[in-house]
């Protein structure tokens, strides 16, 4: 496994592999790897004759006031994770090799950047598919792969990697959880033991929702309210938003008739958690 700093040198690694005709997989992460990561690199381990994982900090993803500074960074784990796995390389450059000179130079995703995380957290979808638009430029994959844990940035990679036709297939892999349903994320990291069990309330929720939609619930006011209720149990916990939607648009949806996305965020103390499940009628 090769430690890949700079952008020239995984340019000049990646690029020389595929004109041999070799199929390279990415899967991007900002490190503190755990099962949920692990489980896109065994997906594009089988799917991609060579693999690279990305493990960077985004700073231009996170707010003013969100946890930049204090994200968990654990690169030297990360690195002996991955070798495990069997991945060529790791790229791990710094901010300034990555941004020498700031940003001036933004891909936006109109519209679907707005809804969801990007009601609350504004900017940070732009600063996803910037930085993932970079890392396609420099690494020039063939496949790259995405969780279902973060819904909307994969409808919202989807959509840059189809309005720009970038030559990259999207994989998305499901959404990897503790025994008890919580979904597994690097901001677990930040709970107390207290807080830890209050957490559960984004997944119960969701497994309410999924119930009355078995039991034929269909209109999305009443799922939601379902869901609002269960909250209501969990004073600890502060909603951010609980939503149904189109999983491609985002657009709110007022019934399930088809595959529908019910997307969840709270605040758990002072750390924010998502969560989601997909409806199928
Ligand atoms: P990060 O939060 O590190 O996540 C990297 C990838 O792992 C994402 O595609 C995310 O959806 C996936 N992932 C995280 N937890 C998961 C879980 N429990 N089950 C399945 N997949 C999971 O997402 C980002 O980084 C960044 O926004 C990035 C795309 C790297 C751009 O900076």
């Amino acid at each position: 496994m090769k430690l890949v700093r700079s952008i020239s040198e995984m340019n000049a690694l990646s690029r020389p592999a595929r004109s041999r005709g070799a199929h390279l997989g990415l899967v991007p992460t900002m490190g503190a790897l755990h099962e949920g990561h692990l489980s896109l690199v065994r997906a594009a381990r089988e799917r991609s004759d060579l693999v690279a994982a990305s493990i960077f900090v985004n700073p231009t993803q996170f707010g003013p006031n969100e946890d930049f500074a204090k994200y968990p960074r654990a690169l030297e784990s990360d690195c002996a994770l991955l070798e495990r796995e069997g991945v060529e390389f790791v790229f791990a450059p710094s901010v300034e090799e990555m941004y020498p000179q700031g940003v001036v130079t933004w891909v936006v995703v109109e519209g679907l950047s707005e809804h969801l995380c990007g009601k609350s957290r504004p900017g940070h979808f732009r600063g996803v598919t910037t930085v993932v638009a970079k890392l396609f430029h420099i690494v020039e994959p063939d496949l790259a792969f995405f969780g279902q844990k973060d819904a909307a940035q994969v409808a919202i990679i989807r959509r840059m990697v189809r309005d720009l036709n970038m030559p990259v297939t999207i994989e998305v892999c499901p959404i990897v959880r503790e025994p008890d349903g919580l979904a597994i994320s690097s901001r677990n990291a930040y709970l107390s033991a207290q807080e830890r069990k209050s957490a559960l309330v984004l997944h119960r929720s969701l497994m309410r929702v999924q119930k009355l939609f078995e039991s034929g619930e269909r209109d999305s006011a009443s799922l939601i309210s379902a869901a609002k209720h269960e909250f209501a149990s969990a004073p600890a916990v502060r909603l951010d938003y609980i939503e149904i939607v189109d999983p491609e648009t985002l657009e709110p949806e007022t019934a399930v008739t088809k595959r529908t996305l019910v997307a969840v965020a709270a605040f758990v103390g002072q750390t924010r958690l998502i969560d989601n499940i997909l409806l199928e009628p």
